[in-house]
């Protein structure tokens, strides 16, 4: 057996609920019950027994020391930015207890209900999450297995399964992810369908492949996530609604981190956006109006054209020229601040490196006059508490009725959020946007029909592991390059 690995011994957890490296206690638990949770699978009691106690836990050691009995909520957060999650969870659920047992990762005692919020800095969720110690896939499968029996055994829905590493939301965008961690979850994942298939043949009728289920059906979600080689995280719940409708967590794989077909994209930028636009539920239009203010080299710009937009692309650096030359695009050499667009835009964006309250002053002067009907803005941190920033958002949903504002912490933002707000649909775009599901819905029927009658999780383990792998190495390195 291969020693246990760390979470990230380089970069220790913050926080109030941050482990103490002393004493490997959440830093403020002193009172509570440290003891080991009885619910959880797997752990092998006798190990270790009579042995002496190390004289600094390792990483391990204290996520178990820090994962008191009862029901916790498990929210992955950027590693790094546990104690803005934790802040928020205190924001949004003012007697919360929270635990912030490792890098990406906080714990809120509480009912599933509780991820049901809108947040803005968790971006994975383990609704009644359990920790799991195994050192083998074998282990790991079997205690999966149980877990996910008995919500089974008890349900009619259907159900798909995801297992990751933390690299999928923790590390940051370039990280490289562990790739040895990264085999590992698809061994677990083709192991433990292989187990359902031949023992739970009942159960593996409802499994559905990830990508064939929509992010607002009831279904179960079974989760592992592999914190180490040792441990994992393990939760198979039904989903709770989001404030969306969307299912929290959502059973589909995370969403494509490459353009369609491998294309040529302008820098990394181009996938901030993209990422919002699957935040807000919806990009650009063909026809629609952006205004784009900081738009240089060109990436937000570029994604927008792609769909057909029109762009006015503002700022005084060069764009790259396959997106100056666009058909669709203006290039202004103007100042973001001063620039006024010649007709209400549908879509303002806004990625230009400035102040925090100098990002959210300009779309004031954008909403309050009507100049857009909705938006893509990047708010920068340079510096100021995220909580200031989000309690100044907060005033501007308010006093514009932003029902449809996401404020999010992208996968691809760094020291700073991304504010999504997609424009109404005009009635025409509503039609045309149904009928182009509807096709996409008959494609879909379609090729299953021609895939003939194979087991319905032959092709779903392919999706899988597309979820599994599809994490941040799959991106370009560098914006210059421009190609992924
Ligand atoms: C982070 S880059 C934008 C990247 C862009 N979103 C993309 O996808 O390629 C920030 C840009 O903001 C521009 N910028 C900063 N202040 C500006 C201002 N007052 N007016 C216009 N552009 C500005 C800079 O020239 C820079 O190109």
């Amino acid at each position: 057996m291969s020693a246990p690995r760390s979470l990230d011994p380089k970069r220790p957890p913050k926080g109030k609920g941050a482990a103490d490296g002393r004493t490997g206690r959440p830093r403020g638990a002193e009172n509570r019950s440290l003891s080991r949770p009885t619910r959880n699978i797997g752990h092998k009691q006798g190990a270790g027994a009579g042995a002496p106690p190390p004289a600094r836990p390792r990483a391990e050691e204290r996520l178990w020391a820090a994962f008191p009995a009862g029901t916790w909520q498990g929210l992955g957060c950027a590693a790094g930015w546990e104690e803005a999650l934790a802040a928020e969870i205190r924001r949004g659920f003012s007697t919360r207890r929270t635990i912030g047992p490792g890098p990406g990762l906080v714990l809120a005692e509480g009912d599933g209900a509780l991820l049901g919020h809108d947040w803005v800095f968790a971006r994975a969720f383990f609704l009644d999450v359990v920790l799991v110690n195994e050192p083998s896939v074998k282990g790991l499968v079997r205690a999966l297995g149980e877990a996910a029996d008995r919500v089974l055994d008890g349900s009619p829905l259907p159900w798909t399964l995801r297992v990751q590493t933390m690299a999928a939301w923790a590390a940051e965008d370039g990280d490289d992810p562990d790739a040895g961690l990264e085999g590992r979850a698809g061994l677990v994942a083709e192991a433990f369908l292989e187990r359902m298939s031949t023992f739970r043949r009942r159960a593996m009728v409802r499994y559905r492949a990830p990508a064939d289920l929509s992010d607002r059906q009831p279904c179960v979600l079974v989760q592992a996530a592999l914190l180490n080689r040792e441990q994992a995280l393990v939760s198979v719940a039904e989903p709770v609604r989001g404030p969306d409708g969307r299912r929290v967590p959502s059973p589909r794989p995370p969403g494509a981190t490459r353009p369609a077909g491998g294309g040529w994209v302008p820098c990394r930028s181009y996938f901030k956006v993209e990422e919002a636009w699957a935040a807000g539920g919806r990009g650009p239009l063909p026809g629609e109006l952006c205004v784009d203010l900081g738009a240089a080299p060109g990436g937000w710009t570029w994604s927008a054209l792609q769909r057909g937009a029109r762009v006015i692309a503002v700022d005084a650096a060069d764009l790259e020229p396959r997106v100056s030359g666009h058909p669709g695009c203006t290039h202004l050499r103007e100042n973001g601040f001063a620039y006024l667009p010649p007709q209400p835009a549908d879509w303002l964006l806004c990625d230009m490196i400035v102040r925090p309250l100098a990002t959210l002053g300009l779309l004031e002067r954008w909403l309050a006059p009507g100049l857009c009907r909705g938006f893509v803005v990047n708010v920068k941190f340079r510096g100021k508490d995220p909580s200031t920033i989000l309690e100044a958002v907060d005033g501007l949903r308010e006093r514009f009725s932003l029902a449809r504002l996401r404020v999010r912490h992208l996968r691809h933002d760094r020291n700073e959020i991304t504010l999504v707000c997609p424009p109404p649909d005009r009635p025409e775009a509503g039609r045309a946007r149904s009928a182009a599901r509807t096709a996409a819905r008959d494609d879909r029927h379609a090729s299953r029909q021609g895939a003939g009658r194979k087991a319905p999780w032959r092709g779903a383990k392919r999706g899988f592991r597309g979820a599994v792998r599809g994490g941040k190495g799959a991106l370009p390195t560098s914006c210059r390059s421009g190609r992924p």
